[in-house]
């Protein structure tokens, strides 16, 4: 199976309106979507999800900032894709961000940063489960797959 992770745009992604934008990037580069969710993250679930920040003196913030409006909660699916879509995320901060990255072309500050990307299969395996139960990912064959991976030698 090919390599799945969680890709979230948040709240600042969605009241900017760019989500169409950040998709578009992502069909473009072959990622396969397989489940989407739009919902306002609550405090318990971005706990959750950013708990391996527990403890770290920007978690309040983290957590006000997810929390505070809907996000689109999505798994896309595609070989090497995790290290893949952390490139194309950039750094975390929008004002260290690369140009041509997601966060350098839509941001230019700090914590508002509009995409999450899972940061190893582990992450994303936790991850992707505080939001979908394995029904609600949905299997299906991408009809141009082989235009994309070729015979991936
Ligand atoms: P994300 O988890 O959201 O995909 O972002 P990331 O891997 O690039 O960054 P991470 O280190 O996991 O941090 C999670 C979010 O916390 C905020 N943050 N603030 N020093 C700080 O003030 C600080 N460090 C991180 C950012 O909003 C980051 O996306
Ligand atoms: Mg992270």
């Amino acid at each position: 199976m090919a390599e799945r992770t969680l890709i979230i745009i948040k709240p600042d992604g969605i009241q900017r309106q760019v989500s169409g934008q950040i998709i578009s990037r992502l069909e473009r580069r072959g990622f396969k979507l397989i489940g989407a969710k739009f919902l306002h993250i609550n405090e318990e679930l971005a706990n959750e999800l950013y708990s391996v920040h527990r403890g770290k003196p920007f978690l309040s913030g983290l957590v006000r900032f997810i929390s505070s409006s809907p996000s689109l909660v999505m798994v896309w699916e595609a070989d090497g894709i995790i290290e893949i879509f952390r490139t194309m995320m950039g750094a975390t901060f929008g004002c260290n961000a690369e140009t041509g990255t997601i966060r350098g072309d839509f941001s230019c500050g700090k914590r508002f940063n509009l995409v999450h990307g899972s940061d190893s299969s582990e992450s994303a395996r936790r991850e992707i489960a505080i939001f979908f139960r394995p029904n609600e990912l949905v299997n299906y064959d991408l009809s141009n797959a082989h235009w994309i991976y070729g015979e991936n030698d």
